[in-house]
């Protein structure tokens, strides 16, 4: 038992608890982060990052495929995908090793063990890791997800068989399936079935909805097929998962069974928060449908324990995390801080990009809103018509009628992942179309589409 009583204990060390560690380090709190995998978690070891890392060198070779139409000719291209997967590791491990600096750097007492709650003394809430005892005045719980793994019969035994893989498993093939089935046409299921596409796997999606791209403006998911359609992946939307085997899948779909055969079976079909198994109903911590119930600043239902990351289920993304995190330990110093749930930017990093933030029209409508929904063509933009002249890139905005704010901004095409912070900016203030019109835009840019898209709507 360590005498010593921390004023944060932190468990879980991706982006929401290692960017929590930091902010209260530097408010002056003496903290203990305790993380029983590498830090980084998955945004950085199975998630964000690697992914993007394939995704970049599929995009070199998707230029280089089509280099001809640029005036670019050379003799021919190829992928190396094992060469890919290392270049990536490298990519993880340079990252994760300066998240090991930066909590060095800050103090930040790091244990790396899995943590267990063991319940609370008068100095505060105790916890074993590594056959250790720690005692801290706060507790933020920065836990994470896991993939979700419904009990459809065969898809547990195929992850046990190494036919299914999450995200973890796929991103560490050293081998690119010569076919590869992919259950879910959400983020995870349109990123990677990108890259085994662009590498040149036969890939067939199975979605259960009538649409891809999950809460995606329905024009844009649209767009977004039909690019992925034209590059050859074959889309089955509609399609119940029954049954996973050892070499196929088999779905219902338009009213028959139909089995899908396959080398590799990728399963994207939602995360779920990582609440159980650690001791946090010992505390008597509020949790719905697995997850842990928190209010804007992280607050639970337990004086003194937050929460802030994928474990809360709100938003399920790296940078909603970091942000959580940061509100949590404001909260704690006293500080009045709130995160804007309506102003958190998505990205999908397929080759055209899909970015998004605030309210889609029929979300907007959804909560009474009396909206104005205008979509433009990226071609608007001189510099996306020179870069993509077969491009059907577009901008769509959501505006509240009276007073013109800006609700929503959603887009496909080039840049859109780096052009929608500011679009984020935009909403998270609730800008009018007249403030917007007054900002200059660099030009020739893609982001000019935004302000074009403003004037656009009389
Ligand atoms: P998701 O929620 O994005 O998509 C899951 C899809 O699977 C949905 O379209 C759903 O309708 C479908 N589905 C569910 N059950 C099914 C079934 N039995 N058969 C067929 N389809 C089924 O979840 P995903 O892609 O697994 O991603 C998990 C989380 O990771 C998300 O919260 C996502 O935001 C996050 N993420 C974010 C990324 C980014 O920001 N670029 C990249 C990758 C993941």
């Amino acid at each position: 038992m360590s005498d010593k009583v921390y004023e944060l204990i932190i468990i879980g060390g991706g982006p929401a608890g290692y960017n929590a560690a930091e902010r209260a380090s530097e408010a002056g709190l003496s903290v203990l982060l305790a993380e029983g995998r590498a830090l980084g978690g998955v945004c950085l070891n199975e998630g964000c990052i690697p992914t993007k890392t394939l995704l970049y060198s599929a995009k070199i070779f998707d230029y280089a495929k089509h280099s001809a139409e640029y005036g670019v000719k050379f003799d021919g291209a190829s992928i190396d995908h094992s060469f890919v997967v290392d270049r990536k590791d490298r990519v993880v491990k340079t990252l994760t090793g300066g998240v090991a600096a930066a909590m060095r750097a800050h103090g930040v007492e790091v244990v790396s063990e899995f943590a267990e709650i063991l319940g609370r003394s008068a100095e505060g809430f105790e916890i074993a890791a590594g056959g250790k005892k720690y005692t801290g005045r706060r507790l933020l719980v920065c836990t994470g997800s896991s993939p979700a793994l419904p009990p459809i019969p065969g898809l547990r035994e195929s992850v046990a068989s190494g036919f299914g893989l999450t995200n973890r498993e796929v991103l560490g093939l050293k081998e690119a399936p010569k076919r590869l089935c992919v259950i879910g046409g959400g983020v995870i299921g349109m990123e990677m079935a990108s890259y085994f596409n662009s590498i040149g796997t036969e890939v067939t999606v199975l979605e259960m909805l009538d649409h891809i791209g999950g809460p995606t403006d329905g024009e844009i998911a649209k767009i977004l097929k039909r690019n992925y359609e034209k590059r050859g992946v074959n889309f089955m939307l509609g399609a119940k998962v029954t049954a996973v085997g050892s070499s196929s899948v088999t779905c219902e779909y338009e009213g028959k069974s139909v089995e899908v055969g396959c080398d590799k079976v990728l399963i994207a079909i939602g995360r779920r928060a990582n609440s159980a198994g650690f001791g946090l109903e010992k505390l008597g911590v509020l949790c719905e449908r697995g997850a842990v119930v928190t209010d804007g600043r992280g607050r639970t239902n337990v004086a003194g324990v937050w929460a802030a990351g994928d474990v809360n289920g709100r938003s399920m993304l790296a940078h909603t995390a970091y942000r959580e995190g940061e509100a949590a330990v404001r909260d704690m110093l006293g500080i009045r801080d709130e995160v804007d749930y309506d102003a958190i930017p998505s990205v999908i990093y397929t080759n055209p990009e899909v970015a998004s933030v605030g309210l889609t029209a029929e979300a907007a409508k959804a909560r009474g809103l009396d909206v104005i929904e205008k979509s433009v063509t990226m071609k608007m933009s001189g510099r996306y018509l020179a870069e993509n002249e077969k491009g059907d890139g577009i901008v769509k905005l959501v505006v509240g009628r009276e007073h013109r704010e800006l609700l929503g901004v959603h887009m496909i095409g080039g840049y859109a992942s780096e052009i929608i912070y500011g679009c984020a900016v935009m909403v998270a203030r609730k800008m009018r179309l007249s403030d917007i019109e007054k900002c200059v835009f660099p030009h020739p840019t893609v982001c000019e589409v935004v302000r074009e898209a403003c004037f656009s709507i009389k």
